[in-house]
C-alpha cells in the first residue's frame, strides 16, 4: 500500500498540470491522504513501532467471502525497535515523504505532519524476512533504502539522505528486460509494464527538461521520442491494442476481463443476497462459477496475459485474473503524462474515460 500510495503521489507532483485539467486533482489527492491517513495511524503508538499489517493471511487465503462477512482473526503484526523491518519501515518512509511534497501548497501542516513521520519512521536497521507473517521482501531492504533516502531528500531538501543514495548507488539494480509487451514474470506481469511505462515517461521527461535527445544503452541509442513512443505503446497494450483485441482494464472498451479473481466483484452484493456468505461458502456457487462476475469493478487492472499474449478469463487463475492496487496507482502516472501528450497531438483520450 505504501508503494500505491508513493506512486500515485509521484504522479500528483510530477503531472499535476494534466491531471488538474482533467478535473482529477482533488480526487487523487483524496485517495492518497486515505492511504497516508492509514499509515499515520498505522505509526501512531510509539515513533519506533509500525504495524504493518491486519489479518491472518494464511486464515484469510482459505475463505471466499465478501468484506462484509469477513470473520477471520484480524491479527496485528508490528515492525518495533526489538524486531525491525527496514522493508516496509522505509517503503511507508518514502510514500510519506513523497505526499508530503503533494499536500505542501495544499495544506501545509498536514505536509509538515507527514515529512516529521517519515523522517521517524526507519530508525532500526534489520530485515522483515526475520519478523514478516505474510508476503514477505524477496530482494532485501536495499531498494527500500534507496527509495526512502530520494523521497526523504525531495520532501526534505536535506543533503545527508541525497549523499546517503549516492554512496549506495550500487544497490540499485538495473532493469533490462525489453520486449513486444513487457514481459518480466507470469505473475500479475502487468504490474512490471504500468510501473516501467510511468518510469518510461518520466525519464523521457527528465531527459526533455536537461536538453538531452536521447540515451545510450550499450550499443542502442534511443531517442527521447522512441522512449515515450515505447511507454504509450505499453498503455495501449493494456488498453486493447493487442493480438487478444481486449482491454486488460475492466470497464474500458467493449471487451475486457469478466471474471476478476476479487471477492466483492465474484459474490453478489448484500442488497442481492442479505444472508451471509461464510468462508467457505462462496467456493462452490461463485468461485468456480463459469459466469461473469455480479459485480463490474470499474478501472481494475489485471494481471494480463501469459507470456504468449494469450489470456483465459477464468477467476480462479490469480496470476492472470487479480487486480492490484500498485498495478492501477502506476498506470495512473502513464496515463497522466498521456493526457499532456494526447493534447498536443489531438487525440481523443482523456482520464475520463478510464
Ligand atoms: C497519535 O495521534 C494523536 C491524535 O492525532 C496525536 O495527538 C499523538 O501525538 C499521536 N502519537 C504519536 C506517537 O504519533
Ligand atoms: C497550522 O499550524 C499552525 C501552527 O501550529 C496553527 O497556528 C494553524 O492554525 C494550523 N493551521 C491549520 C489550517 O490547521
Ligand atoms: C515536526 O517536527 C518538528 C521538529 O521536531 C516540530 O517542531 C514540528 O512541530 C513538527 N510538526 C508537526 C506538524 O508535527
Ligand atoms: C547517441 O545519441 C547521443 C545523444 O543524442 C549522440 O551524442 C551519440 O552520438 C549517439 N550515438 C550513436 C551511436 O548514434
Ligand atoms: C443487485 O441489486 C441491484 C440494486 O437492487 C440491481 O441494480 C442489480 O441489477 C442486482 N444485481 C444482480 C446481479 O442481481
Amino acid at each position: 500500500m505504501a508503494f500505491s500510495i508513493c506512486l500515485l503521489s509521484w504522479s500528483a507532483t510530477e503531472y499535476r498540470n494534466q491531471i488538474n485539467a482533467a478535473d482529477q486533482l482533488i480526487n487523487l489527492q483524496a485517495s492518497i491522504r486515505w492511504g497516508t491517513n492509514f499509515l499515520l495511524k498505522a505509526h501512531n503508538t510509539s515513533s519506533n513501532t509500525l504495524y504493518t499489517q491486519v489479518g491472518d493471511a494464511n486464515r484469510d487465503h482459505q475463505c471466499w467471502e465478501r468484506p462484509e462477512d469477513m470473520d477471520t482473526p484480524p491479527t496485528l503484526y508490528k515492525i518495533t525497535s526489538s524486531s525491525p523491518g527496514t522493508e516496509p519501515a522505509a517503503e511507508a518512509a518514502a510514500a510519506l515523504a513523497a505526499a508530503s511534497i503533494v499536500f505542501k501548497g495544499v495544506d501545509s501542516n498536514y505536509s509538515a505532519l507527514l515529512l516529521n513521520h517519515s523522517k521517524s519512521v526507519d530508525k532500526y536497521r534489520g530485515s522483515y524476512q526475520g519478523s514478516c507473517p505474510f508476503y514477505c521482501s524477496y530482494s532485501g531492504y536495499q531498494d527500500e533504502l534507496l527509495w526512502g533516502a530520494v523521497w526523504l531528500y525531495k520532501a526534505s531538501g536535506d543533503n545527508a539522505y541525497l549523499n546517503y543514495a549516492s554512496n549506495n548507488e550500487g544497490w540499485s539494480q538495473a532493469a533490462n528486460e525489453f520486449s513486444g509487451l513487457l514481459y518480466t514474470r507470469d505473475s500479475s506481469n502487468l504490474q512490471y509494464a504500468t510501473s516501467a511505462s510511468m518510469i518510461l515517461l518520466v525519464y523521457s521527461n527528465i531527459l526533455t527538461a536537461a536538453r538531452v535527445n536521447g540515451v545510450q544503452c550499450g550499443s542502442v541509442n534511443f531517442s527521447t521520442s522512441k522512449i515515450k513512443d515505447f511507454a504509450k505503446s505499453q498503455v495501449d497494450y493494456i488498453l486493447g491494442n493487442n493480438p487478444m483485441k481486449m482491454s486488460y482494464m475492466v470497464g474500458f472498451g467493449s471487451k475486457y476481463p469478466t471474471q476478476l479473481h476479487h471477492r466483492g466483484a465474484s459474490l453478489p452484493s448484500i442488497y442481492n443476497h442479505s444472508a451471509k456468505i461464510g468462508c467457505n461458502d462462496g467456493y462452490s456457487t461463485w468461485y468456480t462459477s463459469s459466469k461473469p462476475n455480479p459485480n463490474t469493478h470499474v478501472g481494475a487492472i489485471v494481471g494480463g496475459p501469459n507470456s504468449n499474449d494469450q489470456f483465459t478469463d477464468s477467476r480462479t487463475d490469480y496470476s492472470h485474473l487479480e487486480p492490484t492496487t500498485y498495478i492501477n496507482a502506476a498506470f495512473v502516472g502513464s496515463v497522466a503524462a498521456l493526457i499532456g501528450q494526447s493534447k498536443e497531438e489531438n487525440i481523443l483520450f482523456t482520464l475520463a474515460d478510464v
